[in-house]
């Protein structure tokens, strides 16, 4: 069958090159900012996220055990102020929704209030011909909140600006899925250049 995580990274492969920009929104234990790292290698740049500062422990004996690439700013702030930290644009941003596994603390999960501005805030420093993950784990009462609002947001962006995907497994309900949102030849910046908006009007 095939394997939820290993679908989710080969759309970021898709994009994302050695020498790229790009950021986990959600770092959580590293395993995400692990593999990004080691996909931009030395010359790329990772942005990573997360309020819990026992993510930022795990994820950085996660990176130096594993010999990652000192391409990482491992930030103990909220994505949803991403404007602090991240300049320019990503060619790839991955959201992993939920709580930090293994922590046991599952009060501290993402929060539709700060989610969708944070996604917001990413869409917009999307490049050309880039990728937005957005995993969503419905098994628990917000985190099944979090991806409907989401996905009403998600129908109103224009096709032009964005193509937006769902991957869900149908018959199991309860089981994570993700969304993944690609742009083509405009980067959002110059989209919004030209349009005004990433909405239907
Ligand atoms: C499902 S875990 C992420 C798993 C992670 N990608 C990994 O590879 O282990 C979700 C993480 O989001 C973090 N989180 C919750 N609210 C956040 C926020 N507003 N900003 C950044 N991170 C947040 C949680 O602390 C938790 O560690």
């Amino acid at each position: 069958m095939t394997d939820l995580l290993t679908l989710q990274k080969s759309f970021i492969l898709e994009h994302l090159k050695e020498g790229d920009t790009c950021a986990d929104f959600t770092m959580g234990n590293g395993h995400d900012t692990l593999f990004l790292s080691k996909t931009v290698g030395a010359r790329g740049r990772v942005y990573a996220f997360d309020i819990q500062p026992e993510a930022l422990v795990s994820t950085r004996t996660r990176l130096e055990g594993e010999g990652a690439p000192e391409n990482y700013t491992l930030i103990n702030d909220s994505h949803s102020n991403l404007g602090l930290y991240i300049d320019g644009k990503i060619k790839a941003g991955m959201f992993n929704l939920g709580y930090l596994p293994g922590s046991g603390k599952k009060t501290v999960t993402t929060m539709r209030e700060t989610t969708i501005p944070a996604v917001l805030g990413a869409i917009e420093r999307l490049d050309s011909h880039s990728v937005l993950l957005v995993a969503v784990y419905p098994g628990h009462a917000e985190g099944d909140a979090e991806g409907r609002e989401l996905e009403a947001l998600f129908e109103r962006i224009s096709r032009f600006a964005l193509s937006v995907m769902k991957v869900k497994i149908i018959n199991s309900p309860t089981s994570p899925y993700f969304f993944v949102l690609e742009t083509g030849k405009k980067s959002i910046e110059e989209f919004i250049e030209a349009n005004g908006t990433i909405f239907e009007k």
